[in-house]
């Protein structure tokens, strides 16, 4: 058990003496009346107004408007407080890697990937930090007039992450916020909160007091105040857009308020009928069913030509009946429980909405359903009457599409309300040239061949329309937290 009784404001780790909240994970474990029920994995501080203004003042001071401690620290000093985090960070590999397990189900294999990813993520943002520190040390002259431009923070960042990567995309917001010289207020996702225990001393130890404060708690409570005090200049979120929209609306001065937002995505994978139907198939589930679905750059439509769409069918549902349901650290499980209570009710849900407007369940273990899982149901023929066509189902439910024209996903992608990325399958070199050509114009990263991801960490990315505002990667994100500035002068 983790009872979280610390919380980290203005570099001191405080202790909390009151109401608590108990942290359960969704793996069932045997309890003292032999049934098997969720498991309770400690508990943290329920916090409110009071401490979240501690943690906005400390932020604030530290900040110092801009001439606070951390803004005009050197940069190899900001680098040292850096590195020294990073590396107590990885002689906490065991302990994080176990709790992403419990927290939030994430298998073994991934646990792992994404605790050693956001150790490189911070190493690569150190070495991009300087990169564009030599880089702003260049003058440029125009009109008789030289610049030597410079990158300057933005001020107070409230940082939010997901669930589903509540190490590595909180930290791909918060770590190149801090390089650049902002100090930053963060409160850890809900799932996934008690994997920050572990970190908090290296917090504490690397960085001066008050760049860095970590708060506990319901958003209500510790950051609608936050936002309604006016004094956050950058939204940094990664979650849902209901929330980030509520949380903008919370600032009185929104011009004030740069965002920086990676939001819900709805990407389609388009399988042409001269597709390599094994390899299709293959980056379909990964795609569709890594971390079961809980992904914002998974496959949520499957979009398959009509000359092909039997055989697909028959081929993917038999594969997806195949994998295997387990605990996390159980070998060659992909499908685990779910971290959100309600989540398979949901699944359900838009199951049972698509079986009444025409869907059929293909696969034979579809929709089979326990208290923490459903096991994922492939639904064709899906249509635009169907919720789980327009909804992000951020779970293990595949809609399955047949086209006879490749007008008619590309219309559906340019209608949709979202726009991060498209997988698309086709042997043709001129028709995948051409479709390539539209389809950037409607998303923002078209995969060849292989299913949609976020990595390699180096390249962009974002999204348009409601699924991201600014844009995140090594080389992106700091300038996403940072403003470009320079000092002007006649004399070289
Ligand atoms: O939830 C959205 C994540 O950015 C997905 O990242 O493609 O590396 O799994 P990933």
């Amino acid at each position: 058990l983790i009872n979280q009784d610390t919380y980290l404001v203005n570099g001191e780790l405080k202790e909390w003496k009151g109401e608590t909240t108990e942290v359960y994970s969704s793996i069932h474990t045997l309890n003292d009346k032999g049934e098997y029920t969720p498991t309770l994995l400690g508990s943290i501080p329920y916090m409110a107004e009071p401490e979240a203004n501690d943690a906005l003042e400390a932020a604030a001071n530290a900040f110092g408007k801009g001439k606070g401690l951390w803004p005009t620290m050197k940069v190899a000093d900001r680098i040292a407080c850096m590195e020294k985090f990073v590396k107590q960070m990885e002689g906490k590999r065991e302990e994080v890697v176990k709790l992403l397990m419990w927290e939030i189900g994430k298998n073994l294999p991934d646990s792992q990937k994404e605790f050693d990813r956001t150790v490189e993520y911070i190493y690569d943002t150190i070495e991009e930090y300087k990169q564009l520190d030599r880089d702003s040390a260049n003058f440029k002259k125009h009109d008789g007039v030289y610049a030597h431009i410079r990158r300057g923070p933005l001020g107070i960042v409230l940082c939010l992450g997901p669930y589903n990567y509540p190490l590595n995309e909180t930290f791909a917001l918060l770590i190149p916020a801090l390089i650049m010289g902002n100090t930053a207020i963060f409160k850890p996702a809900k799932h996934g909160v008690l994997l920050i225990s572990p970190l908090l001393e290296a917090f504490r130890s690397s960085f001066p007091k008050g760049v860095v404060n970590i708060v506990y708690g319901r958003g209500r409570q510790v950051a609608a105040p936050i936002m309604q005090s006016g004094r956050i200049d950058v939204l940094a979120l990664i979650g849902n857009s209901k929330s980030a929209i509520a949380l903008q609306d919370q600032h009185p001065y929104k011009n004030r308020l740069r965002l920086v937002l990676g939001l819900e995505a709805k990407n389609p994978a388009i399988i042409l009928p001269d597709a390599d139907l094994d390899l299709a198939i293959d980056e379909c589930i990964a795609g569709t069913l890594s971390f079961n679905g809980q992904r914002c750059t998974a496959l949520k439509l499957v979009y398959v030509h009509e000359d092909i769409v039997d055989e697909f069918n028959k081929r993917f549902a038999k594969r997806v009946d195949a994998l295997k349901f387990g605990n996390p650290w159980e070998p060659g499980v992909m499908l685990t429980p779910l971290p959100e209570p309600g989540k398979p009710d949901y699944i359900q849900e838009l199951i049972d909405d698509a079986l009444e407007k025409g869907a059929h369940i293909i696969n034979k273990k579809g929709g089979e359903k326990t208290e923490n899982y459903i096991f994922p149901a492939v639904l064709y023929p899906v249509n635009k009457e169907m919720r789980v066509y327009h909804e992000e189902q951020f779970g293990p439910v595949i809609p399955v599409i047949s086209f006879t024209d490749i007008e008619e996903p590309i219309n559906d992608i340019a209608n949709s309300n979202y726009g991060q990325q498209v997988s698309l399958f086709g042997k043709d070199i001129k028709e995948l040239a051409s479709l390539i050509d539209t389809l950037v114009n409607l998303v923002c990263r078209v995969n060849l061949n292989s299913s949609c991801q976020r990595g390699p960490d180096v390249y962009p990315f974002t999204g348009r329309k409601d699924s991201a505002v600014s844009t995140l990667s090594v080389h992106d994100a700091l300038r996403s937290f940072s403003i470009r500035t320079f000092v002007a002068s006649k004399d070289n």
